[in-house]
C-alpha cells in the first residue's frame, strides 16, 4: 500500500515541521479570553441562535461594511443558502471556476443547480472575466467568483457582465476574510457572499461555522428562514429549509478572534513579502500582486516548474507544504465528464500541477519564517515557461 500523504501530493511533515496551518496556536495564545467566552456561553443557558450569534452577525457585517449577516453551520451551507435565497432554482446554471475547493461545486449542486466552468486568469488565479460572457446561456442565473487564496477576483468586470446578463453574483469568500478592492471589503460587491469559518481560515472557529452577508433585506429575511426549516415563525414553515444554524459557542469564539483579524492578516502579508523577496532569482514564481487589491493571504501559493522536487527539498528542512488543489474539480472522479466548460480550461490545466502552498500564517515565528526564506533563496530552477511578472513590494498591493 502506498503512503497516503505522498499519494495525494502532500509532503509528510517531519517532527520539527513548520506547518502550513496551525489553528491551535491562536487558541493557545488567546486561551484565557476564549475560555471566558466559553464560560459566558455555558452559563447563559442558550446554546443555539442566541445573543452571541446576534452580536457576531452584527460585528461581522460591520467589519465588512455590509448591512446584514446570517450565521450558518458551514461555508458550504452559506454558499448553498445564498444561492437559494437570491433566487437560484433547481435546473438553473451557475457559472464558476474549477480551480476552487470542491465545496463551491457541492453547494451549487446541493440546491439542484447546474455548475458551468469558466477558466481562470493566470495572474489572479481567479475567474477570468473576459471569458464570462461566452459561458453564459439563457439558463444562467448566477455567477460565483471565488476569491481564491485571499486574492480578490475582478469584481468590477464580473459585475458588469452580470448586470448585462441579469445574473446574480454570489461571492465565495471562504478564503478571503478582510481582502479588499480599492479599500472595499470583498463580500460587499455581489448580491450575497458566503464565508467559511473552518478552523484554518483567516477567521476560524473551533469547529464548522459559516455566514452569508448581503445588503438586501429580502435576501436576509429569506436566509434567516431557510437556515431554520423555512420557518416564518417558530413551527411554521413557509418553504422547505434546512437546519444550518450557527451555535453560540462558535459565535462567541469568533467574536474574540475577530478583534485580531486585521493584525493577523497584516502579519500574513508581511511574511508573504519576505517570501516574495526570497524567491527572486530562484526561478520559482511568487503570487502576482494585482494592483488596487488587498490580499488576505490565506495561502501563499507559488508556482514552480519543479513543484514536487521543491516540495521534497522543503520537506528535508522540516518545512511542510500542501497542494491547493491536487486535482481541479473537473478532473475529480465525481465530476469528470459531466460539467459544461470542463474542456475549455487551459489555464487551470496549466497551473494546477505547478502550484505549491508553503507555510504563511500569523503564528509562524520570525525564526521559522527566516528558515523558510533561507531555504527558498538557496533554491534554483530553470525559469518558468509561464511568465508571471514577479511581485514587487513597490506595488504595495499586499500591504
Ligand atoms: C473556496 C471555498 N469555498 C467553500 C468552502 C466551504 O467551506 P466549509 O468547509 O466551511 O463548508 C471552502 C472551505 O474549505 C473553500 O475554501
Amino acid at each position: 500500500m502506498g503512503n497516503m500523504a505522498t499519494d495525494i501530493g502532500l509532503q509528510p511533515p517531519r517532527p520539527s515541521a513548520i506547518q502550513v496551518a496551525d489553528p491551535g496556536a491562536e487558541v493557545r495564545s488567546d486561551r484565557e479570553i476564549i475560555l471566558a467566552a466559553i464560560e459566558r456561553v455555558l452559563c447563559g443557558g442558550h446554546y443555539i441562535l442566541g445573543r452571541e450569534v446576534e452580536s457576531f452577525e452584527k460585528e461581522w457585517a460591520g467589519y465588512l461594511g455590509a448591512c446584514n449577516c446570517v450565521g450558518v453551520a458551514s461555508g458550504t451551507d452559506a454558499l448553498a443558502l445564498a444561492l437559494k435565497a437570491t433566487g437560484v432554482e433547481p435546473g438553473d446554471e451557475v457559472v464558476t471556476v474549477s480551480h476552487t475547493a470542491v465545496a463551491t461545486i457541492v453547494a451549487i449542486e446541493a440546491i439542484g443547480a447546474i455548475p458551468v466552468f469558466v477558466d481562470i486568469d493566470p495572474r489572479s488565479r481567479c475567474m477570468d472575466p473576459n471569458l464570462l460572457r461566452a459561458a453564459i446561456t439563457p439558463r444562467t442565473r448566477a455567477i460565483v467568483p471565488v476569491h481564491i487564496y485571499g486574492q480578490p477576483a475582478a469584481m468590477e468586470q464580473i459585475l458588469c457582465v452580470a448586470r448585462q446578463c441579469r445574473c446574480f453574483v454570489i461571492e465565495d469568500c471562504a478564503q478571503a476574510h478582510g481582502a479588499a478592492i480599492g479599500g472595499r471589503k470583498v463580500g460587499t460587491f455581489g448580491d450575497a457572499a458566503a464565508f467559511s469559518f473552518y478552523p484554518t481560515k483567516n477567521l476560524g472557529a473551533i469547529g464548522d461555522a459559516g455566514a452569508v452577508v448581503s445588503n438586501d433585506g429580502t435576501i436576509d429575511a429569506r436566509l434567516r428562514s431557510l437556515r431554520q426549516y423555512g420557518w416564518r415563525e417558530r413551527y411554521v414553515s413557509d418553504e422547505i429549509g434546512i437546519n444550518s444554524r450557527l451555535d453560540e459557542l462558535q459565535a462567541a469564539i469568533l467574536r474574540v478572534k475577530l478583534c485580531h483579524l486585521d493584525r493577523r492578516n497584516q502579519k500574513r502579508r508581511t511574511i508573504a513579502e519576505r517570501y516574495c523577496d526570497a524567491l527572486i532569482s530562484t526561478g520559482a514564481v511568487s503570487p502576482y500582486a494585482i494592483p488596487d487589491t488587498t490580499h488576505a493571504m490565506h495561502l501563499f501559493v507559488l508556482e514552480s516548474n519543479m513543484r514536487d522536487s521543491l516540495a521534497g527539498y522543503l520537506s528535508e528542512a522540516g518545512i511542510a507544504t500542501a497542494l491547493h488543489y491536487p486535482i481541479p474539480v473537473h478532473r475529480q472522479p465525481a465530476y469528470v465528464g459531466r460539467i459544461a466548460g470542463a474542456d475549455r480550461l487551459p489555464v487551470t490545466e496549466a497551473l494546477y500541477e505547478r502550484l505549491l502552498t508553503i507555510p504563511c500564517h500569523p503564528d509562524l515565528t520570525d525564526e521559522q519564517v527566516q528558515v523558510v526564506c533561507e531555504r527558498l533563496q538557496a533554491w534554483s530552477e530553470p525559469t518558468s515557461p509561464v511568465i508571471q511578472p514577479p511581485f514587487h513590494r513597490s506595488q504595495g498591493a499586499l500591504s
